[in-house]
């Protein structure tokens, strides 16, 4: 783990107690993983924790070059410690820093910068052959008057809440809707349906985190014939929907093949799904999970 320039063991690893991103959630974040030991689509997280951090007035106090070495360098010390990693989950973390019991950001002249790399968590394979099921919650996604859901923040409550909903249900992630009844996206993903054979997701405009492998997926699938409308869709439209899938750096392209009660399409993971995380593994070097 990377801590401030110190890289040490994970029990070592500490941030003092009055960090604000401890103390108020006042920090950003991204969720990287490594192909073939190489961060995936680095450039965009470092574009998107940079936006994240302007629109908390938080700099960022370093350069892309920088952070990639300090990444390679953690992984490195991963290997040594704990053995070679196969794939790499990297999250970092960039908080207010330490400073005094005040919102005023003055009292924090030095963020704090974290690197956690961890062994890649795959999801089993069967999340992918056979789809996943998600639950519709009841918590709404934050107003973007309230809280921007387009900031990565480590302000994550809402997300937990939604999820600790889901998972009372046994659904393995929370779709949800925005103020105006909106589907939006999943706590920790983005989400698609499929009607007609067009993709349908949810605008930005509608308050969600503009996902890096929504966009990825977006261009995908356009490069293989398939377009992609960004536009408001609400429940209805859900559960008449030929197929559905998340989106999400850690879940590639996962199909959905229920939402509570209500069985998707066949109840199998859809061609346009199934192609889509296909072309998905093949430009990332991956097998996919079909024969
Ligand atoms: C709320 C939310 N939406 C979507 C995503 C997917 O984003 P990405 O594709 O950049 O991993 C995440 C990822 O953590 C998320 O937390």
């Amino acid at each position: 783990m990377y801590v401030n320039g110190r890289i040490t063991p994970a029990a070592e690893a500490v941030v003092p107690v009055f960090d604000h991103g401890f103390l108020y959630g006042e920090g950003v974040y991204e969720t990287l993983r490594t192909y073939r030991r190489e961060p995936f689509l680095f450039g965009p997280h470092m574009d998107r924790l940079r936006r994240s951090a302007g629109l908390m007035a938080l700099d960022v106090p370093f350069t892309d070059a920088q952070m990639s070495g300090w990444m390679t360098d953690t992984m490195a010390a991963h290997d040594r410690l704990m053995g070679v990693l196969p794939e790499a989950y990297i999250r970092i973390l960039l908080t207010r820093g330490v400073g005094a019991l005040t919102y005023n950001p003055a009292a924090c002249p030095t963020p704090t910068v974290v690197i956690i790399v961890k062994t890649f968590p795959a999801p089993p394979d069967r999340t992918f052959t056979e789809g996943i099921a998600v639950a519709l919650v009841d918590v709404r996604r934050n107003h973007p008057d309230a809280l921007n859901p387009t900031i990565k923040s480590n302000n994550l409550l809402n997300n937990a809440l939604a999820m600790q909903e889901a998972l009372r249900h046994h659904a393995d992630e929370a779709l949800m809707q925005n103020h105006d009844g909106h589907i939006v996206e999943c706590s920790q993903s983005n989400f698609f349906i499929v009607s007609g054979g067009r993709l349908r997701t949810a605008p930005l405009a509608d308050g969600l985190l503009p996902g890096i492998t929504r966009q990825f997926v977006i261009e995908l699938a356009r490069d293989t014939g398939v377009a992609t409308d960004e536009a408001s869709f609400g429940p209805e439209e859900v559960y008449r929907a030929d197929e559905a899938f998340i989106t999400g750096t850690t879940r590639e392209v996962t199909p959905v093949v229920r939402v509570g009660t209500r069985v998707i399409g066949t109840g199998a993971p859809g061609t346009v799904t199934r192609r889509l995380l296909e072309a998905f593994r093949r430009r990332v070097g991956a097998s996919a999970p079909y024969s």
